[in-house]
């Protein structure tokens, strides 16, 4: 299949917190989706939304993330994992929009001081994905003591991540173009 334009893929760094590592993995993503022709990419900081906490869902809409969802053909989430959960201020943002997700496809990256890389947070993630209508890939980013993946300057270390990196943005890449041929050519019976 060749495309006319090139897919448009946001990075959402999904924490706030000061010192944040997920940060370093945030921009490895970013980099790495850099690289292929076929991809636009842009960096979503939701501590940077600054949303408020007086309110919750659409009626928090704020215009300009909206419409980048509405643009986006898929989407990576960079998810640290919190007491085996995502941040809540993540789920907070993701639930400001419903029907400009829906048929496009989502990776999810987690990231965890421990050994198992957001395996947890990956999987508590999944049934809310669904939700939002959002289609997950089968194939994860995993950052296990990711401590020891970057350098203080946030420059890999650990240079496995390349190739599964790789493996993930191919997975996503083809899921995010069957999408949107799917959104662009085949009718929803009402
Ligand atoms: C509130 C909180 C809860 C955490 N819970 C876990 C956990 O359940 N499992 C784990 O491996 N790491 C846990 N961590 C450590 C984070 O995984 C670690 O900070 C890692 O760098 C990713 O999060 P960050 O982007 O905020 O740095 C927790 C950190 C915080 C702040």
């Amino acid at each position: 299949m060749t495309m006319t334009r090139p897919l448009f893929i946001p990075v959402i760094l999904g924490t706030p917190r000061q010192g944040r590592m997920s940060e370093h993995v945030a921009h490895f993503v970013l980099g790495e989706l850099s690289k292929r022709a076929v991809i636009e990419t842009t960096l979503i900081d939701i501590r940077a939304l600054a949303l408020p906490i007086t309110d919750a869902g659409e009626a928090l809409k704020d215009p300009q993330f909206s419409a980048t969802m509405m643009r986006a053909d898929a989407l990576v989430l960079v998810v640290p994992e919190y007491n085996h959960g995502y941040p809540g201020l993540l789920k907070h943002v993701l639930d400001t929009n419903l029907k400009e997700y829906i048929h496009k496809a989502v990776g999810i990256c987690g990231v965890s001081a421990g050994a198992l890389g957001g395996t947890r947070v990956i999987q508590n993630l999944l049934p809310v994905m669904r939700e939002l209508g959002l289609v997950t890939i089968f194939w994860d980013g995993n950052f296990p003591s990711v401590q020891n993946v970057f350098d203080a300057n946030g420059a890999l270390v650990d240079q496995a991540h390349l190739k599964r990196m790789d493996k993930f943005i191919k997975e996503l890449v083809w899921m995010a173009q069957t999408l949107r041929y799917g959104r662009e050519n085949i009718p929803r019976e009402k």
